[in-house]
């Protein structure tokens, strides 16, 4: 039986639709208007930490051409942009007074959309820390609870008018885990002796930007992302459902629960966790950790299958290709499963006290098909439809999602992989900065229209 035909209109008319991008895949302007290198900047110079060897460059020059891309997504229909600021171009040193060069870009980001009627979605924190905190400890060091609250404070005082809708952190799972365990984004650092700072850190520093953001904006809506993936056990062996336990609580309940209330999450057997709780004293700050968000922002792109494996250090999993599904992919070998995306949200819609939910990223990568010069990505279209089908029926079973902010608006800069994966739903010329409309762009725009 064909299902039915979802329509922007099913989810009610304050749903909020829009797309998401961020300061340091977007803006480009690296040493422009004062600011400073990001550990972004400072780890793609380095060899080879960027897929082919590729360098950040001017990106999608959005300094520049914000008005281009404010533009196109009032064309498609858009009522939010979310962008993130730039730390570096805010506090150039990090810290103390304010450089008013940034300051005044983002006015005019934030104004412009006001004019065109759009919502601001201020991300605080999207991966590009301040390459000076980053000599600092960065994440490591317990002085990130007074850097990031200056920053956020000084963020609130001077955009705190007119945005109301403020994201504090984008993925704190996915900037600790590759950046400060794996080694795979910036900054580069690798081990538990990194990484488990690095978390609690980010635990504080989580609320504590909330805090702020609610003392300076007492009308602002106020929330925080988090990636999640729904976590597949290889078989129903006991095993593999102990090793899908233990990779849920890293992946998907970490920074979540010590946010509600609810301490470090605790798995029977998992060492890794115990020894991770008490590496940080984790009870002494549980009421530190936590803050009554306005909604939480949910970012999901695939889910992950795994196996138990007891030569995997720490986790004793690993993950494997799902053997008894047959499962499309993305260009970047990402599972697509708008099955698994409806789990997953259901899962956290399980936890009592999340008030609001928002999906504040879901997207895919796909390569380029041009037909009739055209760029006839039907596969993304694909991926949207069967998404947004998803959601209606979560909204329908009562979930109390508001908006869904689709990733992203134009190709850009894709972290360790470069320029090489397409998420946008407009194309950019890497030479020329041209903007062109995708065939999913015009899908949306119909979307929104009807
Ligand atoms: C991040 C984005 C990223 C996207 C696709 C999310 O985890 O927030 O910055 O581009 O995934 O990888």
């Amino acid at each position: 039986m064909k299902s039915k035909v979802v329509l922007a209109s099913d989810f009610g008319k304050d749903f909020l639709w829009g797309v998401a991008i961020a300061a340091q895949q977007n803006e480009g302007a690296r040493n422009v208007g004062g600011r400073s290198d990001s550990i972004w900047d400072t780890f793609a110079d380095k060899n080879n930490k960027i897929k082919n060897n590729q360098k950040i460059g001017n990106a999608c020059d959005f300094f520049h051409l914000y008005k281009q891309d404010i533009d196109l997504c009032k064309l498609i229909g858009f009522n939010t942009f979310r962008f993130s600021l730039s730390w570096s171009r805010i506090l150039p040193n990090g810290t103390g007074t304010p450089n008013m060069e940034g300051i005044r870009f983002y006015n005019q980001v934030i104004d412009y959309c006001l004019e065109k009627n759009i919502r601001p979605f201020v991300t605080l924190y999207h991966w590009d820390l301040p390459n000076v905190l980053e000599l600092e400890g960065g994440w490591t060091s317990h002085r990130m609870l007074d850097w990031f609250s200056h920053y956020t404070e000084t963020c609130a005082i001077h955009f705190g008018d007119r945005v109301k809708d403020w994201i504090v952190l984008n993925e704190p799972a996915g900037f600790t885990t590759l950046g400060y365990m794996l080694g795979m984004h910036a900054p580069g650092r690798r081990g538990i002796s990194s990484f488990f700072p690095a978390i609690h850190n980010t635990l504080l520093c989580q609320a504590q930007g909330g805090r702020i953001l609610r003392k300076n904006i007492p009308d602002a809506r106020i929330g925080t992302t988090f990636s999640c993936s729904y976590i597949f056990p290889n078989s129903d062996k006991p095993e593999d459902i102990k090793a899908a336990q233990r990779l849920d609580a890293l992946v998907n309940r970490l920074f979540v629960e010590p946010l509600l209330g609810l301490g470090y999450p605790r798995v029977s057997n998992f060492k890794f966790l115990e020894k991770l709780e008490v590496h940080n004293l984790a009870w002494r700050h549980k009421e530190q950790m936590a803050f009554d968000f306005d909604f939480i922002g949910l970012q999901n792109y695939f889910p992950i299958t795994v196996k138990h494996n007891p030569i995997i250090p720490y986790i004793a999993a690993n993950e494997v290709k799902p053997k008894d599904r047959n499962v499309p992919y993305t260009s970047m070998g990402w599972e697509i499963n708008s099955h698994a995306f409806g789990l997953i949200t259901r899962q956290f819609a399980k936890y009592q006290n999340i008030p609001r939910l928002i999906i504040t990223e879901n997207g895919a990568s796909f390569k380029d098909v041009i037909v009739d010069n055209k760029i006839n990505d039907v596969k993304r279209i694909q991926y949207y439809k069967s998404h947004l089908t998803e959601l209606l029926q979560l909204k329908k079973e009562g979930l109390p999602i508001d908006g869904y902010l689709a990733w992203t608006l134009t190709d850009n800069f894709e972290w360790n992989y470069g320029y090489s994966p397409k998420f946008g739903l407009v194309h950019i010329d890497r030479e020329t900065q041209e903007r062109t409309m995708k065939k999913s762009g015009y899908w949306f725009k119909t979307f929104l229209h009807t």
